[in-house]
């Protein structure tokens, strides 16, 4: 049987994580494809180079031509610019939607089958703005946000419990960002909801709130950090993991940015819920009852990313 091919839009900090995961895991070939010329084929080179060491069989190549492609199964889309100081959001806004045209018609054109994944910020509107750009179904297009803020909320739990990562579920709903909406009550240690853990002394309700407060500010902070740019580590391991989630038809229950057509009261928009991946794509979106404070700070989220997609549909009217 053939390996799966896996295509990378964008071979910067993330790309270049993709694909090393993605090799060392064996999810099938790689190709890089970046509009720098000699980027993607000296990452890809470099990262071949790995190969015999860490003793791993994949094709991992570079392309300056979105025939490079071609057939993808699997298509993560992290082209484009991350914030630097001074930018406005509606600047990065008008600078990835761009993007976001050019990487959908690409995707249209090549890839049209794949499982495409998006990482490029701000993501929900960016999801958004790549599904209407390449026309794939809406099931076939996602945004990875809530793997990798759940993944924040987990570690930061753990490290608050000194229990094992492992151990520690988190739920996340909500766009990705200041709004975002961690759910306290369907969040456990070894199936404890966090209130109970309250409860039983284990930790605070205002060190809950701290820790719910850095999770939303969880990207911010790595960016003060590192001063010249974004997390990648962790965004790489969550996109791979909803990867590996559709190749691998493992049916995972995973917080992703999906299309609601009705699904949470909402129509037409991406927004972080819950939902099975498999061989299908999205194959269902898990719909929970939220109380009244949980709606409302749900809805304050989608409006915030309904606010990004009309600034997206402003700025370039095509894609409404
Ligand atoms: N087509 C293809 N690649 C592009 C395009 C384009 N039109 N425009 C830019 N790129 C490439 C750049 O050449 C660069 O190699 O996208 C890559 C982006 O890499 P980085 O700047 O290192 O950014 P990274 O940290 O990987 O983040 C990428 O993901 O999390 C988000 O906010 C982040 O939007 C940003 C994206």
């Amino acid at each position: 049987m053939a390996r799966k091919k896996i295509a990378l839009i964008g071979g910067g900090q993330i790309g270049g994580t993709l694909a090393l995961l993605a090799g060392l895991k064996e999810l099938g070939d790689v190709v890089i494809f970046d509009i720098a010329e000699g980027l993607p084929q000296g990452k890809a080179l470099d990262l071949a180079e790995t190969s015999p060491v860490e003793g791993y069989n994949a094709a991992l190549s570079g392309a300056n031509d979105y025939k490079g492609i071609k057939g993808a199964d699997v298509v993560i889309v992290t082209a484009g610019v991350p914030r630097k100081p001074g930018m406005s959001r509606d600047d990065l806004l008008g600078i990835n939607l761009k993007v976001m045209a050019q990487v959908g018609e690409g995707i249209a054109k090549y890839a049209p089958n794949a499982f495409v994944i998006c990482i490029t910020n701000p993501l929900d509107a960016m999801v958004w703005a790549l599904r209407q750009f390449s026309g794939l179904p809406h099931n076939k297009v996602v945004g990875m946000a809530g793997v990798l803020d759940s993944a924040r909320f987990r570690y930061f739990l753990a490290e608050e419990f000194k229990v094992s990562v492992e151990d520690v579920t988190a739920f996340v709903l909500g766009g990705h960002g200041d709004t975002m909406v961690p759910l306290p009550r369907y969040s456990t240690v070894a199936g404890i909801p966090l209130p109970d853990l309250v409860k039983m002394g284990w930790t605070t309700k205002e060190k809950l709130d701290q820790i719910i407060q850095r999770t939303r500010d969880g990207g911010a902070e790595i960016v003060s950090l590192l001063k010249t740019g974004s997390a990648f580590y962790a965004p790489a391991a969550s996109g791979i993991q909803m990867a590996e989630a559709y190749l691998k038809d493992q049916k995972r229950v995973l917080p992703c940015a999906a299309y609601l057509d009705g699904e949470y009261g909402q129509k037409d928009i991406y927004v972080g819920v819950p939902v099975v991946i498999g061989e299908g794509g999205v194959e269902r979106i898990v719909e929970i009852e939220l109380n009244a404070a949980e709606k409302k700070a749900f809805q304050k989220s989608v409006d915030s990313v309904v606010g990004l997609i009309d600034a997206c549909k402003k700025i370039d009217p095509s894609v409404a």
